[in-house]
C-alpha cells in the first residue's frame, strides 16, 4: 500500500474515532429534569456525569442563588460559559446544562457541531408549576407567571435547535430514558 493511501486511511480512522467520543448534552428550561434524567442516562451507559450548575457551585463554593445575589447575573453567565466549555472538552460523558447556557452562542455552536443534544421539552404550564416558587432558582422566583411564559416561549425557539427534541409530557420517566437511549444508539451506529 502506498503512503498516500495509508495516510488517508489513518486520517479517516482518527476522524471516526474522534466522532465517536461525543458527549451527550441535556438542555431545556429549569425544572425540565436535566439533572435527574442525565444522571440516570449516565448510569445506564456507564459514563461519567457532569451537572454544570453543580460544577460552578463547587468551583466557587457558593450556591447558584448566592452567586446571583452577591456577584450578579453577568458574572454568573461569564462563569457559566467558561465552565460549560471546559466540561465540553471532555469526551464520552453525560452533561446537564443550566437552563440559560444553550442561549450562549459559543456554547451552542460547540454543542451543535460536536455533541449529541437532547431538549427535554415540557408544556409551559408544567414547567411553571415546577419552578415558580423555587428558592434555588433566582431567575424563576423574581419573574411573574406572564414573564416566565414569555421567557419559555423565547427560549423554546433556541432549544429547538438541539439535535433531538423529546416531548416529555406524555411519557413516563422510563419511556423518556428508553427514547433517549434508542436515539443515542442509532446516532452512534450511524456515525
Ligand atoms: C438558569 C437555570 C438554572 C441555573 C440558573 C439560571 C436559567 O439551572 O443555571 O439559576 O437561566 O434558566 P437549572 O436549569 O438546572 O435549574
Amino acid at each position: 500500500m502506498d503512503n498516500f493511501k495509508l495516510r488517508h486511511i489513518c486520517v479517516f480512522s482518527i476522524k471516526k474515532f474522534m466522532k465517536s467520543r461525543k458527549n451527550i448534552v441535556f438542555i431545556g428550561m429549569m425544572g425540565s429534569g436535566k439533572t435527574s434524567i442525565g444522571r440516570l442516562i449516565s448510569k445506564k451507559l456507564k459514563l461519567d456525569f457532569f451537572d454544570v450548575d453543580n460544577y460552578i457551585e463547587n468551583k466557587l463554593n457558593l450556591r447558584i442563588a448566592k452567586i446571583f445575589k452577591e456577584k450578579g447575573e453577568k458574572f454568573f453567565r461569564e462563569f457559566e460559559e467558561k465552565s460549560t466549555l471546559e466540561i465540553l472538552k471532555k469526551s464520552n460523558i453525560v452533561i446537564s446544562l443550566g437552563g440559560g447556557a444553550f442561549l450562549n452562542n459559543k456554547v451552542r455552536d460547540e454543542i451543535l457541531i460536536n455533541h449529541i443534544s437532547f431538549w427535554l421539552k415540557w408544556e409551559t404550564d408544567t414547567i411553571i408549576k415546577r419552578i415558580k416558587n423555587s428558592q434555588k432558582r433566582p431567575l424563576a422566583s423574581k419573574l411573574s407567571k406572564e414573564q416566565l411564559m414569555n421567557l419559555i416561549k423565547k427560549r423554546s425557539n433556541i432549544y429547538a435547535k438541539a439535535m433531538y427534541t423529546l416531548n416529555c409530557d406524555d411519557l413516563s420517566k422510563n419511556e423518556i430514558i428508553n427514547e433517549i437511549l434508542k436515539k443515542y444508539e442509532t446516532k452512534k451506529t450511524n456515525n
